[in-house]
């Protein structure tokens, strides 16, 4: 990973190396992006008060997550088919995180199934549940998650409807990859991603494969979530889920000020800011601008963690500064499992963490604690 120096590297790298369609799905936003643009820009628009002359010597970049310790205020979010950014893509994923002494979360809608990645590491993840209309199967994916020794479900409640996203029409995006000429071609100049999803386990959602009736064959993601996913999830719900899943419990995808406290209510342990990496409501408010109004209103009540834009330490710091006890994030870590598989991750999360502690050092924290509002130019 030489001469990488910062996310956006990982990026070019991994456009590189990564077949369109499935560089494309991770990057794009809903519709017009606009709600994709405005988590970038109002995150940029925040400034860091400089301060000097304080001794930060001894600076600690770790806290706790769900009451764990972790080396950083940080988790690597549920991102759908990473196992088709680089074959096994889950496992390798998983493993730099618990190097790094931070959390996974398995999507769902994983390409390796979540037995396969708890055998091929050694300490808990996090399951990210989608909720399907065969609650059957739901319960069996809850089941499997505990059986595995998952250490918290992350229930996303923002996307029971997919919001559209016109690349992946336009790329005709589908699981297993449709093997059509234009896909091929471009495969055929990715031969570094044929190798390594032809030797990873699987090319099909691990965990539903054989399991959720009538999704044999080739499907874009639209017609999936169409026929499968439950949009009658409500509130009540969150009930139902945690009879079966007694442990604790993040509810992601909150961007309002009333959801947040309904969240909250739920005796959920966590919410995460989000709006899907602005991949669902375009026209949504940025997950920043909704952060500092959602922690004031929920207060102690429940962890609140952030999601939606992170792309260095700087914008952890201020996440943290607006009131988030820690973040997601997505795309910064795919970007390294496209560019360079598990080194890659690895990479992505070590350039947050030094971008995080030299900001410490320059802002005159010693502590995460210490980070408030007062850290920021009002
Ligand atoms: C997405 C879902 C599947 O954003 O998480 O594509």
């Amino acid at each position: 990973m030489k001469n990488i120096t910062c996310i956006e590297d990982l990026r070019n790298l991994a456009r590189r190396k990564v077949p369109r369609a499935f560089f494309d799905y991770t990057e794009a936003g809903s519709y017009s992006q606009e709600t994709l643009r405005a988590n970038r820009a109002d995150i940029e628009r925040i400034k860091l008060r400089q301060r000097v002359m304080v001794d930060v010597s001894s600076r600690d970049t770790s806290t706790t997550m769900l009451g764990e310790t972790v080396s950083l205020p940080l988790a690597l979010g549920p991102v759908a088919m990473a196992g088709l950014q680089h074959g096994n893509g889950e496992i390798l994923a998983c493993r730099a995180a618990h190097a790094a002494g931070i959390p996974f979360t398995m999507s769902t809608l994983s390409i390796c199934s979540i037995e396969d990645v708890a055998a091929a590491v050694d300490k808990p993840f996090w399951f990210q549940l989608y909720v399907m209309k065969d609650r059957g199967f739901v319960r069996s994916l809850i089941e499997r998650a505990a059986a595995a020794k998952c250490s918290a479900l992350v229930l996303t409640v923002d996307l029971q409807v997919l919001g559209q996203r016109h690349v992946d029409i336009k790329n005709g995006l589908s699981v297993p990859p449709a093997l059509k000429i234009k896909n091929l071609v471009n495969m055929a100049t990715k031969p570094g991603w044929v190798f390594s999803v032809l030797s990873g386990k699987r090319r099909t959602f691990g965990n539903l494969d054989g399991h959720v009736k009538g999704m044999r064959g080739v499907q874009s993601l639209a017609q999936w979530v169409g026929s499968q996913f439950d949009d009658t999830l409500n509130w009540k719900d969150v009930e139902w889920i945690k009879n079966i899943w007694p442990g604790k419990l993040i509810i992601k995808g909150v961007l309002d000020v009333e959801d947040a406290k309904l969240a909250a209510k739920t005796g959920a342990t966590a919410l995460v800011v989000s709006n899907h990496g602005g991949r669902q409501l375009d026209g949504a408010a940025s997950s920043i601008s909704m952060l500092p109004i959602i922690a004031d209103a929920v207060g102690s009540d429940i962890e609140v963690m952030f999601d939606g834009g992170i792309r260095t330490g700087q914008d952890v710091f201020r996440a943290l500064a607006l009131g988030a006890s820690s973040c997601f994030t997505g795309r910064a870590y795919i970007f390294g499992l496209g560019a360079g598989g598990e080194a890659g991750v690895a990479k992505a999360i070590d350039i947050i963490r030094n971008e995080l502690d030299v900001s410490m050092a320059l802002t005159g924290i010693k502590n995460l604690t210490e980070i408030d509002r007062h850290n920021l130019v009002q």
